[in-house]
């Protein structure tokens, strides 16, 4: 039945258009081209007087049908054009807009930023230096000779023999008085490496470096300068102690615990019922250092410190997994 093949062409290339069709006006063309007066629908209908008598109904109806199941499924695809263009039913404008988030600094760079504020404030210059270190900056001009079991107190990871991600920030000492003569006040804020992972470590993390040498500079100074950057970073009441400690590029050396701000000094489990946190490390300049950087130690004295900003991060925050800092959970992050 050659009419019925026709169309059942008709109706192929019909959908196949339908598809193809990108507006309002490609729509009408395409529903005057098929179902005008003219159209190829309506052409084929007229033939009807052309084909067999007993194949005419059969044939009618099937034109019938065809006619209603394009016109059908032209008005869907008008209807969803209208609502496009019109910004109808797909989007609802009455609804509340979605509010993007807001960027603002990590909790960790907002704790260093107001470390260095402090410091600043009281005159120290901000240097920065390399992350991939030589050995002698981070280890030898600082006085741990090689095989000295002080360079066992680091987890290094070496680039190659004698180049490392240097393992804390103390080579900026050496670079800042290898090329000047004190005066020196300078602090070095930066990431620094250690092979480390657990609940208060992290393969990197940041620290920031003090140092100051003049003429005359005692521990009576370094004392004050530390007591108070710790009453404006934790609040003029919290209680500190220097507590001997040793470090091969100080002596003599100290480290400072702060009252626990979790108990304030009753003792908890923060603090390992101590009532103390340690907070930085720290000593007079050793004498042995100036030899490296062609300072001489009987008109100059000076002091150092070095503290982990994760680890004040999380005493003034609480925090008792360092992890948290670095898994990016905005749940976690916009708390502070
Ligand atoms: N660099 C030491 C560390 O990472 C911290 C430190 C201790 C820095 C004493 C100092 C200091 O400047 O005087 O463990």
């Amino acid at each position: 039945m050659i009419m019925k093949k026709k169309l059942l062409e008709i109706r192929d290339r019909a959908l196949s258009e339908l598809d193809s069709l990108k507006n309002l006006d490609a729509l009408e063309k395409f529903r005057i081209d098929y179902l005008g007066k003219k159209g190829h629908i309506t052409s084929l209908m007229k033939n009807l007087g052309n084909i067999a008598r007993e194949e005419r109904p059969v044939f009618g109806k099937l034109a019938n049908d065809l006619k209603d199941e394009i016109t059908g499924i032209l008005e869907k695809v008008i209807a969803e054009f209208k609502g496009k263009e019109e910004g109808g039913d797909k989007i609802d404008i009455t609804l509340p807009g979605k509010r993007p988030l807001r960027g603002y600094l990590h909790p960790v760079n907002q704790v260093n930023s107001e470390i260095c504020r402090i410091l600043v404030r009281m005159g120290y210059t901000i240097v920065k230096g390399p992350n991939v270190e030589l050995d002698y900056y981070n280890f030898e001009a600082l006085n741990f000779p090689k095989d000295h079991p002080a360079r066992d107190m680091q987890d290094t990871f070496y680039v190659s023999q004698n180049v490392v991600l240097r393992t804390h920030t103390s080579p900026m000492q050496i670079r800042v008085m290898e090329k000047q003569r004190p005066p020196v006040s300078i602090i070095a804020p930066g990431k620094v490496y250690r092979s480390d992972s657990d609940v208060s470590h992290t393969p990197m993390f940041h620290q920031v470096e003090g140092l100051l040498v003049d003429k005359g500079v005692t521990f009576g100074d370094l004392k004050g300068t530390l007591t108070s950057f710790v009453h404006q970073m934790f609040g003029s009441d919290i209680k500190l102690r220097f507590r001997p400690s040793f470090f091969p590029f100080t002596e003599p050396s100290a480290e400072v615990d702060i009252q626990c701000v979790i108990c304030r000094g009753k003792g908890c489990r923060t603090c390992s019922f101590s009532g103390w946190q340690e907070i930085l490390g720290s000593g007079m300049v050793d004498p042995a250092v100036y030899g490296f950087v062609d300072y001489d130690p009987e008109i100059y004295s000076g002091f150092a410190f070095g503290l982990g900003i994760e680890r004040i991060t999380m005493l003034k925050y609480g925090i008792d997994d360092i992890q948290l800092l670095f898994r990016n959970d905005m749940r976690f992050l916009k708390q502070f």
